[in-house]
């Protein structure tokens, strides 16, 4: 006879925080928002631990190099998705983890007999005023001198002439070599009023250039998520099928942390991939999951999971429960795995994070999962929103949309997620489409983050434990979810510039 579960299933919609006593040492300069990402003793510190309790969905429209490093830059993380050739994977870890702030790879790149017109179209293709000129004109190449903006004029000078004409040549250009530092560099830049300080291999190559606005913009982010070696963090994600081939080319290419990604993660095939990870690679952290209910949260807990994530059907792209009558709230799927985490911990002594997966549609539903004890979420449709996301970013008639789809939709036939039996997917689980465009991720956590720490302020805790220790919430009616919103006629918003 089939058990039917006494609660009722609930969505974070459902519920509200209610405001704790809030000292006068709450304020959001004084909010803490570390996390641990993986196992640890209770009572030790996680072995990494994110700055901001944010990750990216391991998804093909969300995770790509870039926006692995300006989220780590922010404190958060990425995992980089495995619906792609191992190859390819690996190279955008690798492209991670070689990121040096404030040292660019060159993207405008001339030969010296190329013309000046060519260059011309050269900067207004990549938007740089800065052009390396280089023996084969590409990035690597031995460089031979630097070319500016300001070095010509179409008026002036015939654009059919060659750049060598117009460039400042490598004898007359201050330089450094592959050991200089950021600060030493900085240090050049101003001592020596260079705008751009290039830095050249022993053999005289192309390596990086350092501009003086990138050094400003470096210290930007005093909350960057990185290793021993200061470079940024960077997850990646696996599936049950090829984690043989996958896992040694992603931890060869230096990931940080892998993930094994499956709608449904309380299978034996997971338990099954998270030994053979512990046997080959006892030092990388991987985390199993989706799971929505304590006792398969303890499979894998057992299992070796250095972490669990939570979450089936409540993506927005989702239409797993439409198709296949599985999931669960994400409230109620969080309530439940986090008090099998806090039995796991009272039994074993270790502690194993939760990630709430999905679902997340309002900055405030962040702060739901928090106090409701997850140590960290993941999104798919709000990072798939900025501007370092895979998706095309379209105009429309009422403003930009970024491309969003599901790893289960036609167009991402991610069948190693779905278990539809066969290499191949029999049915779709997730949808494709778009999502308004949000601009720069820096900007747009920021203010999330903002949100987040103001939240907790008013709930009277500066630090993640102790907000999920002291939350209380409440249930809401569907009358007082309606007061959610304002209720007065709202003045226009601004016409759409075209
Ligand atoms: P979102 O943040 O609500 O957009 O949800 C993102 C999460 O949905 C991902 O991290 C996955 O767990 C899940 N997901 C991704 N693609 C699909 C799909 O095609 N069907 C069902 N769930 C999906």
């Amino acid at each position: 006879m089939a058990q039917i579960i006494a609660e009722v299933s609930r969505t974070f919609n459902e519920y509200l925080l209610l405001p704790n006593r809030t000292r006068t040492d709450c304020s959001p300069a004084t909010v803490d928002l570390r996390t641990p990402l993986v196992r640890h003793f209770g009572g030790e510190v996680s072995a990494i631990e994110l700055h901001v309790p944010f990750t990216s969905a391991i998804m093909q429209a969300v995770g790509t190099p870039d926006l692995a490093i300006a989220l780590a830059r922010n404190g958060g993380l990425c995992f980089l998705h495995h619906n792609q050739p191992v190859l390819d994977q690996a190279a955008a870890v690798r492209q991670v983890k070689n990121f040096k702030a404030g040292f660019v790879t060159s993207d405008t790149n001339v030969r010296p007999d190329d013309s000046l017109s060519l260059l011309a179209d050269v900067m207004r293709r990549t938007g740089h005023s800065t052009a390396a000129v280089t023996h084969d004109g590409t990035a690597a190449g031995r460089l031979l001198g630097l070319v500016t903006s300001r070095d010509f004029h179409p008026q002036r000078h015939d654009l059919d002439g060659p750049v060598s004409g117009r460039m400042t040549a490598l004898a007359d250009l201050p330089h450094a070599g592959p050991d200089v530092t950021l600060s030493e560099a900085n240090a050049r830049l101003w001592d020596e009023r260079l705008d751009c300080l290039p830095v050249l291999d022993a053999e005289g190559h192309l390596l990086h250039l350092v501009f003086r606005s990138d050094y400003t913009d470096n210290k930007r982010f005093p909350n960057q998520v990185v290793d021993a070696a200061k470079r940024l963090r960077v997850g990646a994600g696996v599936n049950t099928h090829d984690y043989r081939e996958r896992v040694p080319a992603l931890v060869e290419a230096g990931a940080d942390v892998l993930c094994l990604d499956s709608s449904d993660g309380y299978s034996d095939w997971q338990a099954q991939a998270l030994t053979w990870v512990k046997k080959h690679y006892p030092e990388i952290p991987v985390g199993g999951g989706n799971v929505v209910d304590g006792e398969a949260f303890t499979f894998l807990a057992e299992a070796g999971a250095d972490f669990v994530k939570v979450g089936v059907g409540g993506g927005s792209i989702c239409i797993t429960r439409d198709q296949k009558g599985i999931g669960r709230g994400q409230a109620s799927a969080v309530l439940d795995v986090c008090a099998a985490r806090d039995a796991f911990r009272e039994r074993t002594g270790e502690y194993v994070p939760i990630c709430s997966d999905g679902g997340l549609v309002h900055d405030y539903h962040v702060a739901l999962a928090l106090a409701m004890g997850a140590d960290f979420v993941m999104m798919g449709r709000y990072f798939a929103r900025f501007d370092q996301a895979a998706g095309a970013k379209l105009p429309t008639r009422d403003g930009f949309v970024k491309e969003y789809w599901g790893e289960g939709s036609n167009r991402a036939r991610n069948w190693q997620r779905y278990g539809q039996g066969g290499q191949g997917l029999v049915f779709e689980e997730g949808v494709d489409g778009y999502v308004p465009y949000a601009g720069d991720l820096n900007e747009g956590l920021a203010l999330t983050i903002a949100k987040l720490k103001t939240t907790m302020v008013s709930c009277g805790s500066i630090t993640l434990p102790e907000f999920q220790s002291t939350a209380r919430l409440t249930l809401v009616s569907d009358q007082s979810f309606q007061e959610n919103h304002a209720s007065v006629t709202l003045r226009d918003t601004p016409p759409t510039l075209t």
